[in-house]
């Protein structure tokens, strides 16, 4: 039995291989595996089906304190998303919510919100935290940082080739064109930028399998705690 909570903040840019590889880690460790883009994805799709644009600043703030997001796992440690009662989970996962989830994202409002909320689960439980911002502003004093990174273009090709895999249409060009547009916004917006902090480790998942990204996070997790 551990007598502390771990937790392990894991960030970088969309397809990097962030939820692939924490959720395997924390699955491993017996962790509660914590996808935090899913929960701005939540206040985007909520502002979406209010027909307010993630870009609208007045809109946001007007309507976020009407949306109540609960967390919940099932039997398999799947992370469901429930909007104002409502399992929002699968609707959450459109490239279009991707875009507006980068665009909703960059509002004070909306980043105070989900700070709360992701320190409290921190707070209560062993996790591997997935994101942007979690080694630097969430979980500053997290027990291991990880900064994950991949070329863009392999990037858009795991895209790509996971929404084929769904059974989905996926356009290559335009999945590497929004991927480069949402590194952009979410690097050079002015709260939380995703960046690497200064204590993170960086891990260049560009020529690895997930296999092969999943078993070097596992190493260095090992070799800084000890777990
Ligand atoms: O990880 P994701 O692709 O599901 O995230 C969707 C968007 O949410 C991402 O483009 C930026 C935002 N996000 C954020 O600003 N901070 C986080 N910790 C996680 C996601």
């Amino acid at each position: 039995m551990m007598d502390k909570t771990y937790s392990i903040a894991i960030d970088g840019p969309a397809g990097a291989g962030k939820s692939t590889i924490a959720r395997t880690l924390a699955k491993e460790l017996s962790f509660c595996y914590v996808d935090t883009g899913a929960i701005y994805r939540t206040v985007a799709y909520f502002m979406d089906l209010l027909g307010i644009s993630p870009k609208d600043v007045d809109g946001v703030n007007r309507y976020i304190d009407e949306l109540t997001i609960g967390i919940e796992y099932d039997e398999d440690g799947v992370q469901h998303m429930i909007m104002n009662g409502m399992d929002v989970t699968s609707d959450i996962r459109t490239p279009e919510i991707s875009q507006k989830a980068s665009q909703v994202s960059a509002h004070r409002v909306v980043r105070e919100v989900l700070l709360d909320m992701q320190r409290e689960l921190a707070r209560q439980h062993n996790v591997v935290m997935d994101g942007r911002d979690i080694g630097t502003v969430v979980l500053p004093r997290a027990d291991v940082k990880i900064f994950l990174t991949a070329e863009p273009e392999i990037r858009a090709q795991r895209r790509t080739q996971e929404l084929k895999d769904k059974g989905e249409k996926a356009d290559y060009s335009q999945i590497l064109r929004q991927i480069r547009q949402r590194d952009e916004q979410d690097t050079h917006r002015a709260i939380a930028p995703l960046k690497m902090a200064k204590d993170s480790i960086a891990v260049d998942t560009t020529h690895m399998s997930p296999e092969e990204a999943a078993a070097e996070v596992r190493r260095i997790v090992r070799e800084r705690t000890g777990i």
